[in-house]
């Protein structure tokens, strides 16, 4: 493992459940420049566990009284969706820095509230979109903004796969639950439209964005068979480029996610794995002027620490931020309420007329 460097901040996470277990703690323990200081659950068992596996320095049932920490320099918000916002602004109101899973909340008018607070608060706010800090994705990145000149079209795509369960509970650990946890009113799974877009879509469309750029317009399809719900969506750019993506929950077949970006200088084409595997993508990339394709290979994919080092970065040093910020969380929320009010107009709709209340 990497040695601890001497300057670290002192991380909270917020909420235990299954996305701390298998992401966030651990990459708290193995970041070289940040540690698990605290850990917050109202659920006291689940918060006991963890305390025991993962030896924070603190724990607390109280979120107020996490944030009331004064060596606390930042929180992982790793609640359920609902939550993000709240969350995120009582921390930031707290003076700490934040790193808020992904989606960064579930309205177009809450994450705009979020960014209001984010501008005057000061504190440094990232998106858990990990995939930013994948080695194969941000080789794409190097050569799109150093090499690859032009873009003419992008295509992504992010297929759940029926079997994912199958797969991910071999490499997953065991995860702990508790009656006692905190839920949102109502089941966010009731509107599987709303509820896939917000746990999958943004994913897509961060990535698009990522690569792409600004998205200024969709015009979206959606098709339910078999159970499955299969989104085909035009995307126009505000370069110019034409941008196709595809999310399919869930595809008969292995877990499918991935991209084919066409430019001037060249061309890539990328495959990314379920993200519980820590594998970094495979991506080929196709350079114009020597006929060549290069990828890199032994990456390291642990996209989650990665992401929080990142973080660390920003907050120590004042490393460009890297991952997504306010700006792109409030971007990604208008082209989902987009690709919404898209698929029931059947007409494509601009993300600069998405109304704050939607
Ligand atoms: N980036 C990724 O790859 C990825 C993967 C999976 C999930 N996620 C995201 O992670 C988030 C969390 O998912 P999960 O399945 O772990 O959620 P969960 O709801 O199962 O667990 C959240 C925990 O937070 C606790 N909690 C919530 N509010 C609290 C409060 N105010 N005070 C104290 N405790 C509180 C709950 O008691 C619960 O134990 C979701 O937004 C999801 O989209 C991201």
């Amino acid at each position: 493992m990497t040695p601890k460097d001497d300057r670290r901040i002192k991380v909270g996470v917020l909420g235990c459940g299954p996305i701390a277990q298998a992401a966030h703690f651990e990459s708290a323990a193995k970041a070289r420049n940040a540690e698990l200081h605290a850990i917050c659950d109202v659920a006291e068992d689940l918060l006991e566990r963890m305390a025991w596996t993962h030896k924070p320095a603190k724990t607390y049932t109280s979120y107020d009284a996490m944030l009331a920490d004064p060596a606390l320099d930042a929180v992982i918000v790793a609640t359920s969706d609902a939550f993000h916002v709240p969350a995120s602004i009582a921390a930031l109101e707290a003076g700490k820095h934040v790193l808020c899973e992904k989606p960064v909340g579930v309205s177009v008018g809450e994450v705009e509230a979020l960014k209001r607070v984010v501008v005057k608060s000061g504190r440094h706010f990232q998106i858990g979109h990990m995939k930013r800090f994948d080695a194969g994705l941000q080789s794409a990145k190097n050569f799109i903004a150093n090499e690859m000149g032009e873009l003419l079209a992008l295509k992504a795509w992010y297929c759940d796969s029926t079997h994912r369960y199958a797969m991910t509970d071999a490499v997953q650990p065991l995860m702990v639950r508790s009656a006692k946890a905190k839920r949102p009113t109502g089941d966010p799974k009731a509107d599987l439209e709303s509820y896939y877009m917000l746990a999958h879509g943004s994913h897509l469309l961060d990535t698009a964005r990522y690569f792409g750029g600004e998205i200024v317009e969709v015009d979206a399809r959606l098709r339910q068979r078999f159970g499955a719900w299969c989104w085909f969506v035009d995307v126009a750019f505000a370069n110019g480029a034409f941008g196709h993506l595809d999310l399919t929950v869930a595809v008969r077949m292995d877990w499918h996610e991935g991209f084919q970006i066409y430019g001037e200088n060249g061309s890539i084409i990328g495959k990314t794995y379920n993200p519980w595997y820590y594998k970094s993508s495979e991506v080929d990339i196709f350079h114009e002027s020597t006929g060549a394709t290069t990828r890199i290979l032994g990456a390291d994919g642990h996209f989650y620490r990665r992401q929080l080092e990142g973080f660390a970065e920003i907050v120590l040093n004042g490393a460009p931020m890297t991952g997504a910020d306010i700006d792109d969380g409030v971007a990604c929320m208008r082209a989902m309420a987009a690709v919404a009010l898209s698929v029931r107009s059947g007409k494509a709709v601009r993300l600069a007329d998405v109304s704050a209340d939607t």
